[in-house]
């Protein structure tokens, strides 16, 4: 905020919040994100509310609601296709798992490519945690991932729903895991062995500057995965692989990382090991 940018109200900032919390798109997103959003989207309003609501709702969609469903995810309905598919056998799981996954784009983009994606981003690594931030819902994904039995699975995203939805399906799956809300603008967090953190620092630039990246230095793990998108959602390339990979290289050069990077059609990745 500038000197000449006014804060707003906490009045303002609560009804702001309320009028989200009543919205059937965005109620179960973390009030902690949805305050710190609001506060800006007035802001920028110069403390308009019914403008403040608008700004506040197109932020969500930006960086949460663009990735899901028009109407609402499905969850109940997941869980229901899950539990049928775990009496049927494998196959009926992995086809319950891929149509979860396919209502989150990120993991849908992802899926033809799961099995070389996590075979080639695990290889060597042997982990007792692994720690996925700003998950969607990519922790579906565990059943590629070779991880070794036992190991602990930590997801956090900004979705109440969504993360319950995900602490009931690991359970179904039998995976040790904790799933919690957590606005990544705090850091990241909890620590593992492994940090996944895929198409996601491109959303906490746009949420405020210097954020996304700042979580590179932060995450404290031996191995850190760092994924950036090569498309757009609406799928149309922008020279996005030049620019990703280029502040990503850059920014790892003032920096003692070793890093090895491959890429999946649509996603650019680094494999950072320090
Ligand atoms: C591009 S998606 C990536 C999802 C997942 N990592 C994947 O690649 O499958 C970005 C994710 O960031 C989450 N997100 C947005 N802002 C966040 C924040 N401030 N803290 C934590 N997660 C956030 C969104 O809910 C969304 O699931």
């Amino acid at each position: 905020m500038t000197g000449s940018e006014r804060r707003p109200t906490d009045d303002a900032i609560q009804t702001v919040a309320a009028a989200l919390t009543k919205s059937k798109r965005y109620a179960t997103v973390a009030p902690d994100v949805v305050h710190r959003l609001a506060e800006r989207a007035l802001v920028s309003a110069g403390g308009n509310v019914t403008e403040g609501v608008k700004r506040t709702k197109r932020s969500l969609h930006e960086i949460y609601g663009a990735y899901l469903p028009g109407s609402a995810a499905q969850y109940g309905g997941m869980l229901r296709q899950l539990r049928a598919a775990l009496d049927q056998g494998e196959d009926a799981v992995t086809e319950a798992l891929r149509s979860a996954m396919s209502a989150h784009a990120s993991s849908r983009e992802r899926l033809p490519y799961l099995t070389e994606f996590y075979a080639q981003a695990l290889a060597g690594v042997t982990p007792e945690t692994v720690s996925d931030l700003a998950c969607g819902l990519n922790p579906l994904a565990v059943r590629w991932m070779g991880l070794p039995a036992g190991c602990t699975y930590l997801a956090s995203d900004i979705d109440a729903r969504q993360m319950e939805f995900l602490d009931e399906a690991l359970d179904l799956l039998g995976v040790p895991h904790r799933t919690r809300l957590h606005d990544l603008v705090d850091g990241p967090g909890e620590s593992a062995e492994v940090t996944l953190l895929l198409k996601t620092v491109p959303c906490m630039e746009r949420q405020q500057s210097g954020a996304g990246w700042a979580l590179l230095e932060k995450v404290r793990s031996p191995t850190l995965i760092v994924t950036f998108p090569t498309k757009s959602l609406g799928q149309r390339s922008k020279g996005m692989f030049q620019t990703y990979s280029t502040a990503f290289e850059e920014y790892a050069a003032d920096r003692t990382w070793r890093y090895e990077r491959f890429e999946i059609p649509n996603e650019l990745v680094y494999v950072i090991r320090r």
